[in-house]
């Protein structure tokens, strides 16, 4: 390495790729996809569209909507079938894991292809949905092609027939966590396309960044906290001994935004649309006085360091009032940034080099 290199812990602030797929604006709090403000784009489009979007932006020839509907119906078969021939990936106690040994078992190649993308990222909602069944200790459930990704999803994890406001909402999540920049799933992603490995490989490794609870991983811990503190009245003394024993209070902070997260806004939204449609939003109310009174301590306490809800904290809310169990919310997560995952797989193969970033050597030299 060159001895004046400047090194940056966390590469803040480098800039890795050029991208046409999303961007962040951490300061006015907006998010793009594809051209797209993110918020329009959520409440206009399914899941499958936005496949269609991220996948023909990062470079595979475009499709028909129906094409791309029966390549997901029948890529949904094929991880059953999988499943049913490997149930041992279901007894897994962390679906996380479960998700990621089950992906690595799918079949996979370099190839820049909309079928082969759409297979992927539907098999990730059959996974996690199969892995909850069977934690409940339900068998598993076939899945129904002829339904929408989310339709299924729903009807996969419930066992009853879903209603359009639901597969709606769930729409909703998962166009909005489709994509998001240069994060650190993305990113790693990224690097193992960089290295002409499979595409399977790169959503493995992905679904392990994902993982981490400075990641994917925060909502659950989200709800447990909400739980925990109970009532609107008990949030400020929660959060005051939270942060005064050195925990993290997750949902809240980001390495981007320095403004509240615009898809904590856009959860809100789609809970209120399902309140408005009769749905029960039971943890709304605590949610938000649990951000405000965490806003107001964080600040207190990193002056310097705006620390504002991120999209994990709605993520809780939403997902719960849908009645997602919590144990599935990471896995959510990854069954919908497969589809950003996979847009980046493809325009690093397309403009790409080695992602190979040097270190800076502090050890001992030898004599
Ligand atoms: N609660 C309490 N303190 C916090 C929080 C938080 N949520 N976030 C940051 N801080 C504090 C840190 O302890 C640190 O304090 P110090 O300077 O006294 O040591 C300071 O703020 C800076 O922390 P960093 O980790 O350097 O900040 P960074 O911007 O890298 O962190 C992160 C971003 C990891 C998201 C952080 O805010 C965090 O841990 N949040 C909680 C976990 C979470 O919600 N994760 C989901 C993120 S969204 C996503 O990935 C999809």
């Amino acid at each position: 390495m060159v001895e004046s290199a400047v090194v940056s812990n966390g590469l803040d602030g480098i800039v890795v790729a050029e991208t046409r797929i999303s961007e962040v604006d951490g300061l006015r709090g907006k998010l793009i996809i594809c051209g797209h403000d993110s918020e329009e784009l959520a409440f206009n489009s399914t899941f499958e569209q936005t496949c269609s979007l991220l996948w023909t932006t990062g470079g595979t020839q475009p499709t028909s909507q129906s094409d791309l509907e029966q390549k997901f119906g029948e890529g949904r078969i094929e991880a059953y079938e999988l499943l049913k021939k490997n149930p041992f990936v279901l007894q897994q106690s962390h679906p996380m894991d479960a998700l990621r040994t089950a992906t690595s078992l799918m079949s996979s190649a370099t190839q820049i292809d909309w079928a082969e993308y759409a297979r992927i990222t539907a098999a990730q909602a059959v996974f996690a949905a199969n892995w909850s069944r069977v934690h409940r200790g339900l068998e598993l459930s076939c899945p129904d092609a002829s339904l929408t990704h989310s339709a299924d999803f729903l009807r996969l994890l419930k066992d009853k027939p879903v209603s359009k406001t639901d597969s709606d909402a769930l729409d909703v999540y998962w166009t909005t966590i489709s994509d998001h920049a240069m994060n650190a799933s993305t990113f790693t992603a990224r690097v193992v396309a960089s290295t002409e490995s499979d595409n399977i490989s790169a959503v493995v490794a992905a679904i392990g960044a994902l993982k981490g609870p400075l990641h994917g991983g925060a909502p659950g811990p989200v709800l447990e906290m909400l739980n925990e503190i109970g009532s609107p009245e008990n949030a400020e003394s929660w959060i005051r001994n939270a942060i005064d024993s050195g925990k993290r209070i997750m949902g809240m902070g980001h390495r981007i935004y320095k403004v509240r997260d615009p898809r904590a806004a856009i959860f809100e939204k789609a809970i209120r649309n399902l309140e408005a449609s009769g749905v029960p939003a039971s943890r709304l109310a605590l949610a938000r006085s649990v951000e405000a009174q965490a806003k107001k301590i964080l600040a207190q306490k990193h002056p310097d360091h705006p620390l504002k809800a991120n999209v994990e904290f709605y993520t809780a809310v939403l997902l719960d009032t849908i009645q997602i169990p919590d144990h599935l919310f990471s896995s959510m997560f990854a069954a919908g940034r497969a589809g950003g995952w996979l847009a980046h797989v493809a325009e690093q193969r397309l403009h790409g080099r080695l992602i190979r970033p040097a270190s800076r050597y502090t050890g001992a030299m030898p004599h």
